[in-house]
């Protein structure tokens, strides 16, 4: 393919991904199957690999990350970013619909709409691409999260129509209720502690260096306010139609997500519906925003110091029920992390029974100074699993007992350690407590990891009581005549299993690495650090320094890979499953070629063209190596933008030869 060739093909990819994407995620709508979109995505990354002076800074394969942003610079806003006078009574809202009607003659128009429980976002767009993405800040000046922003799906990277040349839109980005969870389950699973609500782990997300990491995320965004673009609509309302035409997601008032009224009466059955409806939501709301629909009135209201007179915001109280807390239970993770979790005397919150509270750690419950049998008044507000905030002192009985953490752990009574710095309490007993045994083994053959055939919980669970597995490499040793003897297994099932089992042994080290259930060892956890290193053995016998080198690998789990690795009983595990002949070494990619057999790079920075994953895949697929630091066996170093002066330093002290990004692409392709 020539150069001409390349750049129509990048241009047609782009637009029909670009298309695709939309149709997906703002309109609910796909053409094609996620498997041909991901083809055509595949098809383009290449292309721009291949021929990087065309990819585009938004390139549809920006969506997937990869960009770090090390530190997030201060932007000042073009317009400043306001709040909105806040109210939780209906007559504050009546008062100011009042004053409103004094001040201007005749029918006024008023939007209302949902208050998005998220972080408030300015997007630039220039020439139709978006150009810059700034959280709110102060309102004066924010922070520039260009990189992570770009990777939400609904927010357009180029836009289509009649859209003025340069002009902002501002919205809320948030986290969507579905993925909130699912992302919860994970960390459970990965025997790290859950974030406590959507809107702050929104908030943190957007402030991620990977961008990587948030596009897995899956955050989302709704639009609220336009800015620079001229009344080329008379209001509000108008507005907010008109940019869906521009390729926005906006709120639709078909499911009354936007709403035009005329009438108090209207504002307030709004109000009243969603206080109600929104439970249903899938995604958290805190209350209803009300705006002087014409730009003409608007403008004649203007502003106080902090807020526009022509919009305020109901705030919906969040429902809190008192109720008794009748115990303390604590649960046992799979990693051995202490759970505690308040038993409450039944009471109904938000439509549903609420009986139980997650209390997350000990100094939760030393900050609540919880007793027992306390009234406890328990808020199901921007949290989704409902949560005690307060103990109503007045009904404490004076002999009441107060909550003692347990020193031991509740299923084998072994002593409970808590390292400094962290929250959470762990039994220690990782190969002799059975809840954490059946939990490893739930976890080594669970679908991302294992995924062995014919092999569920329940038949985990028996097998384990039977004393004929404790650990995962005694599943290989299991026989036919031992698993038809459980109860309700039929010699169909037997066999499944067996061959489930022996089926397992060609699933890629990544996923065994997975299923060994390293605390803090996750999915990608487990991929970064088998692709870095290839085999176990080498994992083994890296030290703290060459684990913090790679991708996503900090502090805790550098130490919590080491402190697995220094357990004899790990290292007899894992040989007997090499022994049964599981796989402990990644199996290479096809290469492209071996121009790079034999040389050393490290790669540092923030490239253009690639991200760095994709410059090391380049690397790799080359016959090259990665390397984590710098050293007198390096051949080169591939420096991005806002590569570190140390390491400039080291690299000119060792004599390594430092390659730009041009220079690296030069070498590639001669
Ligand atoms: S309009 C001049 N509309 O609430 C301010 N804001 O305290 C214009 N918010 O920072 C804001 N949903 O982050 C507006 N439908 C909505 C909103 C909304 C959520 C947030 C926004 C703002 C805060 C106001």
């Amino acid at each position: 393919m020539n150069q001409n060739e390349a750049l129509e093909e990048i241009t047609r990819l782009s637009e029909e991904l670009n298309r695709h994407n939309y149709l997906y995620y703002v309109e609910s709508q796909p053409e094609i199957s996620d498997y041909d979109f991901d083809m055509l995505l595949e098809k383009l990354q290449k292309l721009e690999i291949q021929f990087p002076e065309f990819a585009s800074e938004n390139s549809p394969t920006k969506r997937v990350g990869g960009d770090i942003t090390k530190k997030f610079e201060s932007v000042k806003h073009r317009y400043p970013m306001m709040s909105l006078s806040n109210t939780y009574s209906e007559e504050d809202i009546s008062d100011w619909f009042n004053r409103i009607a004094k001040l201007v003659e005749g029918k006024i128009e008023y939007v209302c709409e949902l208050k998005y429980d998220g972080v408030a976002i300015g997007i630039q767009y220039v020439d139709g691409k978006l150009t810059q993405a700034v959280t709110r800040g102060d309102g004066t000046q924010g922070e520039n999260v260009t990189n992570n922003v770009k990777t939400i799906r609904t927010i357009p990277l180029s836009l289509n129509g009649d859209f003025p040349a340069d002009f902002e839109i501002r919205g809320e980005i948030f986290f969507p209720l579905k993925n909130f969870l699912a992302l919860n389950n994970q960390r459970r699973e990965d025997g790290e502690a859950e974030f406590a609500n959507p809107r702050n782990t929104a908030s943190g997300t957007l402030k991620m260096q990977d961008s990587k990491v948030v596009a897995e995320r899956g955050l989302d965004c709704f639009l609220y306010g336009v800015y620079g673009t001229g009344n080329i609509r008379p209001g509000h309302y108008e507005m907010v139609e008109k940019v869906a035409d521009w390729g926005f997601k906006i709120p639709k008032n078909e499911n009354r997500y936007i709403e035009k009224v005329d009438s108090l009466e209207g504002v307030m059955e709004f109000i009243h519906y969603w206080n109600e409806e929104r439970k249903n939501l899938p995604f958290e709301i805190d209350g209803i925003v009300i705006k002087v629909n014409d730009y003409y009135l608007q403008e004649e209201l203007g502003f106080t110091a902090k807020s526009p007179r022509w919009a305020i915001a109901y705030k919906f109280k969040a429902e809190r029920v008192e109720t008794i807390l009748e115990s303390v239970q604590y649960q046992v993770g799979r990693t051995g992390a202490i759970t505690p979790v308040a038993n409450l005397k039944p009471v109904q919150l938000g439509g549903t029974t609420v009986k139980r509270a997650s209390l997350h750690n000990a100094d939760q419950i030393e900050k609540l100074d919880l007793h027992l049998l306390d009234s406890v008044y328990v808020e199901k507000g921007g949290e989704i699993i409902p949560k005690i905030v307060g103990v109503n002192l007045a009904e404490r009985q004076s002999n009441a007992r107060k909550i003692e953490f347990i020193s031991t752990c509740p299923e084998c009574a072994t002593e409970l350690v808590r390292t400094e710095g962290e929250a959470q309490h762990y039994c220690p007993n990782e190969t002799g407590c059975p809840t954490q045994m059946k939990g490893k083994l739930e976890h080594f053959i669970s679908r991302k990891a294992m995924n062995i055939d014919g092999l569920g919980a329940e038949t985990v669970d028996a097998l384990f009581e039977k004393g004929l597995v404790r650990n995962c490499a005694d599943l290989y040793d299991l026989t036919f005549h031992q698993v038809v003897e459980l109860e309700r297994m039929a010699d169909k099932s037997a066999n499944n299993l067996i061959a489930g089992v022996e089926a397992s042994k060609v699933i890629p080290f990544e996923r065994v690495l997975f299923g060994l259930g390293i605390r803090f060892v996750g999915e990608t956890v487990a991929k970064k650090l088998a692709f870095a290193l290839k085999n176990i053995d080498a994992i083994m016998q890296s030290n703290f320094d060459g684990l913090i080198a790679i991708d996503e690998i900090g502090d805790k789990i550098a130490m919590s890979i080491i402190a697995y690795f220094e357990d004899p009983k790990s290292i007899e595990l894992i040989n007997r499953l090499k022994d049964k002949g599981l796989q402990f070494e990644v199996e290479e990619k096809a290469v492209a070629s071996n121009k790079f057999e034999g040389m050393a790079f490290v790669v540092s920075g923030v490239f253009n063209a690639f991200s760095r994953d994709e410059l090391k895949e380049v690397i790799v697929s080359n016959g090259g190596k990665n390397v984590g630091s710098i050293s007198a066996k390096t051949t080169f170093v591939v420096a991005g933008d806002k590569m570190g002066p140390a390491k400039l330093q080291k690299a000119t002290d060792l004599g390594v030869r430092i390659l730009t990004e041009d220079e690296f692409i030069e070498l590639l392709n001669n």
